[in-house]
């Protein structure tokens, strides 16, 4: 295996999880959800924006009919650590009432903006409500949620590509760096 880093603002990132593992996975998620929702039109939902390029892959992978939107959460802003509020920014488009949702997430950390989707959509009067989320960090979680599809668990550390931001950057990187200034490789 070869190293492939990174250096942001001084800040050493590491290849964590390359884009064919990324893709392999999503394949797998996409199987499954497929077969799960066989009998019904879920409507898929991203959570800008980092969910954007994690929502266009797993929906690339889906076989049976589907709808897709999106919504947008008051974001942590340009900090690494989460404000512990969030409000909705722009709103859905769709109408959750009687339908099965899929809330699609690139990635759950303290699992507040889970918590806050959750009981938003107790609202919306939903058929049923599931969430996917590409990455989860467990032991950063703060809040009791449930998490039915999970693309990958990963350590409590920074991590960037793939959707993921640093000062709303690099989530153009096909692979998912991690934060390794403590040598972690
Ligand atoms: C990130 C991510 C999740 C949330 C997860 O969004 O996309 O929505 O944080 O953290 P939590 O479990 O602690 O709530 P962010 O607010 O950074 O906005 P972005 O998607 O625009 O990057």
């Amino acid at each position: 295996m070869h190293n492939n880093f990174l250096y942001v603002n001084g800040d050493r990132f590491i290849e964590f999880i390359d884009k064919e593992k990324i893709q392999n996975r999503i394949k797998e998620l996409a199987l499954e959800i497929s077969k799960d929702y066989k009998n019904s039109v879920p409507i898929f939902i991203g959570v800008l924006n980092g969910a954007f390029i994690f929502m266009a892959d797993l929906l690339k992978n889906i076989t049976i009919e589907a709808e897709v939107d999106f919504f947008k959460l008051s974001s942590y802003g340009d900090s690494k650590i989460s404000s512990g509020q969030v409000k909705m920014i722009k709103d859905l488009n769709c109408n959750p009432n009687g339908r099965d949702i899929i809330i699609v997430e690139d990635i759950v950390d303290t699992g507040l903006s889970i918590k806050y989707i959750e009981e938003l959509f107790q609202h919306y009067n939903p058929k049923s409500m599931k969430v996917v989320t590409l990455l989860l960090k467990p032991e950063s979680l703060k809040y009791e949620v449930k998490i039915d599809y999970i693309g990958f668990k990963i350590p409590s550390q920074f991590v960037i590509g793939y959707g993921l931001d640093y000062q709303q950057k690099y989530r153009n990187l096909p692979s998912i760096y991690i934060l390794s200034n403590d040598g972690v490789n």
